[in-house]
């Protein structure tokens, strides 16, 4: 069954290659992204894909915007089946040492990697309620895990997706009354601006076990911390 996706970060990177693989799908993809009028490729897809594809301006860190988001979804689909927040930051060096790490990056890095996807749920609760199984998945990484921590530095990076895992897992409690289910996903070292190009995955080869997981979703995975082909992690 098609399911209406809304992703933000959509104009690149991770974003952008689930955009492509959900509309081949025949899925409805809602994309939001800062400048929208600006990503050739979501013009592309839109030139391809008609009205299965709709662009959405969105800024994470502003609450008027998601606002406007949520309102523009609104008239778009009538509900939203997967939420996926993939937009992220790592700001500053991610090796800069404890002695060197800029407090103004941790600050930003909280502000889109967690403010923002807590602000974007809680708006769009409304159109996710709305839909027969919904879903929401927050993109961390495998930097969050305590468990797996076995070196310094990602100061700005590492400890807000810790924080982002901790979002998550509180939301799925708080969402279970509205069978709201809530994870966070690795999606693995991929090859994107914030990857680089070492990365031993291309955004497409991670971005179709990612969309396949998200559509797998069960309640029994609620409040996981899981990796793309939604395995299930250690915290
Ligand atoms: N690539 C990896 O290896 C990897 C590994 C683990 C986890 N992740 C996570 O996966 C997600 C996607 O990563 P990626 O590799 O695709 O990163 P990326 O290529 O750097 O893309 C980041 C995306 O986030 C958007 N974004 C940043 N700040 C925003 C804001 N304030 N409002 C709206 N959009 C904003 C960017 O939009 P603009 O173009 O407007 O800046 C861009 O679309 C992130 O959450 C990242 O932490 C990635």
């Amino acid at each position: 069954m098609s399911q209406n996706f809304f992703i933000t970060g959509a104009n690149r990177g991770l974003g952008l290659a689930i955009t492509q693989v959900a509309l081949s799908e025949g899925d409805t993809v809602l994309a939001g992204c800062r400048q929208p009028e600006k990503s050739e490729e979501l013009k592309k897809l839109k030139a391809q894909y008609g009205s299965h594809l709709v662009l959405i301006p969105l800024d994470v860190v502003s609450g008027s915007s998601i606002k406007e988001a949520a309102v523009l979804a609104a008239k778009a689909v009538p509900q939203i089946d997967i939420l996926m927040n993939v937009a992220g930051i790592s700001p500053g060096p991610a090796n800069a040492t404890l002695e060197e790490v800029d407090l103004e990056k941790c600050r930003e890095a909280y502000e889109v990697n967690v403010l923002g996807p807590l602000q974007i749920t809680r708006t769009f609760l409304p159109l996710l309620k709305k839909a027969k199984n919904p879903r929401v998945v927050h993109f961390t990484s495998g930097l969050a895990s305590l468990a797996g921590k076995g070196e310094g530095g990602f100061y700005a990076y590492g400890v807000s997706k810790t924080a982002l895992n901790m979002l998550s897992r509180t939301m799925s409690f708080d969402l279970k009354k509205d069978n709201i289910i809530s994870v966070v996903l690795d999606p693995g070292w991929v090859q994107t601006d914030m990857g680089g190009p070492n990365a031993p995955l291309k955004p497409l080869e991670a971005a179709t076990p990612i969309v396949k997981t998200a559509k797998e979703l069960t309640a029994e995975k609620s409040g996981q911390f899981i990796y793309h082909d939604g395995k299930q992690l250690n915290w």
